[in-house]
């Protein structure tokens, strides 16, 4: 199956960058050291979905993610909404700058797909 490859140092801190994979949005989002702080901070008891950042990415900066909502399908828009991380606009569901879900109708965080890193600068998706 197609992996991507994607060169990290193309992507500013703070920038969520969307590509093409496998026919999905992917979502890759270099995160400020406040996000990053903020997203480990979140009382996971208070969840739908319950995770931790910490489950959810492998290095704190780089947060890798299917951008397809768990509502009904809709692509999420970065950088919006009332948590500081995606917004989906067809139902109004909010998600945080770890992909989790927050508020409106999705059940479920946003999609991890399997990454790695090879190299410090270098992403592989799938
Ligand atoms: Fe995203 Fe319904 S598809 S909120």
């Amino acid at each position: 199956l197609a992996k991507i490859e994607i060169k990290l140092s193309d992507i500013p801190e703070g920038k969520s960058v969307t590509f093409k994979w496998r026919g999905k949005p992917l979502f890759i989002r270099h995160r400020t050291a406040s996000e990053i702080d903020i997203e480990r901070n979140v009382n996971v008891a208070s969840l739908r979905d319950p995770q931790h950042d910490n489950e959810r990415v492998q290095k704190p900066q780089w947060l890798v993610l299917i951008g397809v909502c768990t509502h009904l399908g809709c692509v999420p828009i970065a950088n919006a909404g009332d948590y500081g991380g995606y917004y989906c606009p067809c139902h109004g569901s909010h998600y945080d700058a770890s992909g989790r879900i927050r508020k409106g109708p999705a059940p479920l965080n946003l999609e991890i797909p399997f990454y790695e890193f090879p190299e410090d600068d270098l992403l592989i998706v799938g």
